[in-house]
């Protein structure tokens, strides 16, 4: 398979479908294609990859630096690999909300490749939604505000002691003490791209600095309701074989949690990325 087969298909909302490529054996011009894609598009969807893990770490390698989330439980031979997974009997999916992955970290990740290894029967989607496309769809004096503002992000109420994961039946994912907090532009310059982004996010983000907490609720509510308005956001069905790669600068995503009494079980590689600047 060489460039020329490799297609590339914007997607309504959020995202493209790239069609013609087995990532094992795409050439260095096609994973430069790819990685173009990632960062203009938010998120690439590929379909019948048929990976080991050695396999999935080896290219996501290609794409970026590799970084092992703190959190999530690893595959038992590849600490690179974490297990987004849900048992028959769970009811707490992990990423079951609207967030982008790590902006508590002062260098926020880059970007995360997830491979489909076991699906449910029905429902288990991925929900993907366009900073890009919200931030240009905002009113220029809202902007022009917003590019003066930086906004807290943390991790202890998601992942620390007595944090929001305790009260559920996956406490495994609570109880840290590497809870890292980190102050970003509240609209950030994609460095991949050179576009604008909204770069805040409902799990993560906890205030806008120098303004009250009710203040920043306002402020963040709103900005949060027009971020996931139906025409910036995809809904991605997975099969076994799926992957997709997103940019967590550029785009928030939401697992679904509707597939009660079935497992899921996702291989998650994240990419590591650098600190963010207006
Ligand atoms: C995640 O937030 O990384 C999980 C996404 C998913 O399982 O679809």
């Amino acid at each position: 398979m060489d460039a020329t087969t490799l297609d590339i298909e914007p997607l309504d909302g959020c995202g493209a479908m790239v069609r013609g490529c087995d990532v094992r054996r795409a050439t260095d011009g096609e994973i430069d294609r790819l990685r173009q894609a990632i960062f203009d598009r938010g998120v690439i969807f590929l379909e019948d990859q048929q990976l080991t893990p050695e396999d999935q770490i080896a290219f996501a390698r290609r794409i970026a630096p590799i970084v092992v989330n703190r959190y999530f439980p690893k595959t038992e031979r590849y600490p690179e690999i974490a297990k987004v997974e849900k048992s028959e009997a769970q009811t707490t999916n992990i990423g079951g909300g609207w967030h982008t992955d790590h902006s508590y970290d002062q260098a926020p990740a880059m970007g995360s490749v997830l491979l489909a290894v076991e699906t449910p029967p029905t429902g288990g989607d991925t929900l993907f939604a366009d900073m890009y496309a919200a931030y240009e769809a905002l009113p220029e004096a809202t902007k022009q505000t917003l590019l003066r503002l930086k906004a807290h992000h943390a991790s202890a109420h998601v992942f620390g002691e007595n944090s929001a994961y305790a009260r559920t039946d996956r406490p495994e994912l609570s109880g840290h003490k590497d809870t890292p907090e980190a102050v970003h532009p509240v609209i950030i310059t994609h460095p991949g791209s050179g576009k604008r982004a909204l770069y805040v996010n409902p799990a993560f983000t906890t205030g806008i600095v120098g303004w009250s907490r009710e203040e920043s609720l306002a402020l963040l509510s709103e900005l949060y309701a027009h971020a996931i308005k139906p025409q910036f956001v995809r809904r991605f069905q997975w099969r076994p074989g799926s992957m997709a790669i997103w940019d967590n600068r550029c785009t928030w995503h939401c697992a679904m949690n509707d597939y009660q009494g079935h497992r899921r079980l996702m291989h998650r590689i994240t990419l590591d990325g650098v600190p963010l600047a207006a």
